[in-house]
């Protein structure tokens, strides 16, 4: 099994980084292969409703000259999912956003192609906007019929400079309990699949209010 974690973080090795990596250690731990992506030192532009994706249905955003596309594979051949991020003004750092908005735009309009992966998120911060944040990552794990493992408290953990988070005794627990309990559900999803059949998949209804 493989988990892939994007880091939306520009600082390579900061506090978002720390976050995922502890969780990340109790997966490897398990022997499954993991890989973080660094999403925050890009440029990546952010949708443009070109809606391209929903007439098309290949799998691709429009927009070819960023890695969102390659990215998108990635987690299509990833069993498990953690978005990480640091708060930037009480929310998703921009750049992360812009990569969230694309690649989930096309995800969904494939056919759910993320549907029954286990996916968390993960967020960074030094004092506040945790959870407003937390709750915006969730918002992409949750309209894809992902499947959310928990901690003992929402997954957030503090710091300023790179490395702080190491110090915040509680935050570093929190990011290894998820880490264990990610391990655990992905496991009972793998052996339980042959043994209990996943709903079939719904025909999405989509309304505007208006008719
Ligand atoms: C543009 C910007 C906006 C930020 N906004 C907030 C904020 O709203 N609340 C907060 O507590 N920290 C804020 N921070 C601090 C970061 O969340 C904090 O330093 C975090 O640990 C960064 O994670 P990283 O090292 O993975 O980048 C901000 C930092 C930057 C660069």
């Amino acid at each position: 099994m493989k988990v892939v974690a994007f880091n939306g973080s520009p600082r390579k090795e900061g506090n978002t980084y720390h976050g995922i990596k502890i969780a990340l250690d109790q997966l490897e731990k398990e022997g499954i292969e993991t890989e973080i992506i660094q999403v925050g030192n890009k440029v990546i532009r952010g949708c443009i409703a070109c809606n391209q994706c929903v007439k098309n249905k290949d799998e691709k955003c429009a927009i070819a000259n960023d890695p969102v596309n390659d990215w998108i594979q990635k987690m299509k051949e990833a069993d498990g999912i953690i978005l990480g991020s640091p708060v930037h003004y009480s929310a998703i750092a921009g750049t992360m956003k812009s990569f969230l908005d694309r690649a989930f735009y096309v995800t969904s309009v494939n056919d759910m192609m993320l549907r029954h992966k286990v996916g968390a998120p993960v967020v960074a911060v030094r004092r506040s906007g945790g959870l407003p944040t937390f709750n915006q990552l969730n918002n992409y794990i949750n309209y894809s019929e992902m499947i959310m493992p928990t901690s003992n408290y929402w997954n957030v953990i503090h710091g300023t400079k790179p490395g702080d988070a190491l110090e915040d005794e509680e935050g570093v627990q929190i990011m290894r309990v998820l880490g264990k309990n990610m391990v655990w559900l992905m496991k009972l999803v793998e052996n339980g699949a042959d043994e209990v059949e996943a709903p079939v998949r719904e025909q999405k209804r989509f309304m505007n209010f208006i008719r």
